[in-house]
């Protein structure tokens, strides 16, 4: 019996002869088993039972030498372990994450931490909280996208809501950074985007005045674009913030001299700002006559373009990988 244990078998084809010579209907032991009518009565249940035990022994060995022959098969010799393994792809960060990490990293360093808020929102804190009169246009349909059912319910068209989001449930000193999807009823072009990405500053303290708003944001911009980077504020206006200004930077292709890029101008223009309007302030339980805030919000998509020429928008939804790995060195 113990010989059993001693049946090798190097491949399946070996392991199947044994079966064969042992186990099969004209095998070894079905021989033992015609051979059991010449067994004399008295000693008939032993032999049985030794020859069953044999007959079980052996399968269950020629059965585990067949398993072993089968592994050894496809790991040895269907497998040629000289070959060079296969490349790895290696996954590549979205240039607007890229970008996005960029801005959110330059801040923190600047004392604001991050906050975020629903892309479906609420009338009240895309526009009602942020000053917007109740027949605004940016209300309208053309740019808002509603949620069917509820007319009170949109997706947000700037993250200027997260300011609203941040403000009624802390109070001052606030300092944050709200980056996000924001979306808006466009024809989908090359210029132009069904939705796209922010990001918004809000600092609100006591004595915060706009020399504060000026000096952060030209430390953004040279950090984002250089140190030779200069700034230029226009007066403009927004809802919620009064004064309210456009940044400009110098151009980041010719530094100021006038080109392709800035068309000539010399000037960039990457951002909206302004003092946060006192009504924001107490729309937002926030004490208009203690405190006082900026504000800010640009287009990731727009910071991109600059970065990186990226001359249609759509190429950053589109997904093509070709796109994508161009940014594998960048972060
Ligand atoms: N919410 C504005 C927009 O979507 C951008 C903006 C401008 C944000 C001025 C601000 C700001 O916080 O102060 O066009």
């Amino acid at each position: 019996m113990e010989e059993v244990n001693n049946l090798h078998a190097t491949t399946p084809a070996e392991a199947e002869q044994l079966r064969i010579r042992f186990l099969s209907k004209k095998g070894e032991i079905a021989a033992l088993m015609n051979d059991f009518r010449s067994v004399p009565a008295e000693l008939k249940r032993e032999v049985g039972q030794r020859v069953n035990e044999l007959k079980n022994l052996a399968t269950e060995r020629i059965n585990q030498l067949k398993a072993e022959a089968a592994v050894a098969e496809t790991t040895t010799s269907h497998i040629d372990l000289t070959r060079t393994a296969y490349p790895i792809q290696i996954g590549t960060r979205h240039p607007l994450t890229i970008v996005k990490n960029e801005i959110v990293d330059i801040f923190s360093r600047l004392g604001f931490t991050l906050a975020e808020g629903p892309e479906v929102e609420d009338d009240w804190h895309v526009y009602s909280s942020m000053n917007f009169a109740d027949d605004h246009p940016a209300r309208d349909m053309q740019d808002t996208f509603f949620v069917e059912a509820h007319p009170d319910i949109i997706l947000r068209s700037h993250t200027s809501s997260v300011q609203a989001r941040v403000m009624e449930r802390q109070q001052p000193p606030i300092r944050v950074i709200c980056p996000g999807r924001v979306y808006r009823n466009e024809a989908i072009s090359a210029r132009a985007h069904c939705f796209f990405h922010q990001v918004e500053g809000l600092y609100v303290d006591e004595k915060v005045s706009f020399k504060d708003l000026k000096q952060v944001l030209l430390l953004f911009a040279q950090e984002m674009f250089g140190s030779e980077t200069k700034i230029r504020l226009r007066p403009s206006y927004f809802p919620f913030t009064e004064p309210s200004a456009e940044m400009d930077v110098s151009c980041t292709i010719c530094g100021g001299k006038g080109c392709s890029m800035c068309k000539g101008e010399g000037w960039l223009e990457i951002l909206g700002c302004g003092m946060v309007d006192p009504a924001v302030l107490e729309a937002n339980g926030i004490d208009s006559t203690r405190y006082s805030g900026y504000a800010f919000g640009m287009g990731i998509e727009r910071i991109a373009n600059l970065k990186y020429q990226v001359k249609d928008l759509r190429m950053f939804s589109e997904n093509d990988v070709r796109f994508l790995r161009e940014f594998t060195a960048a972060n």
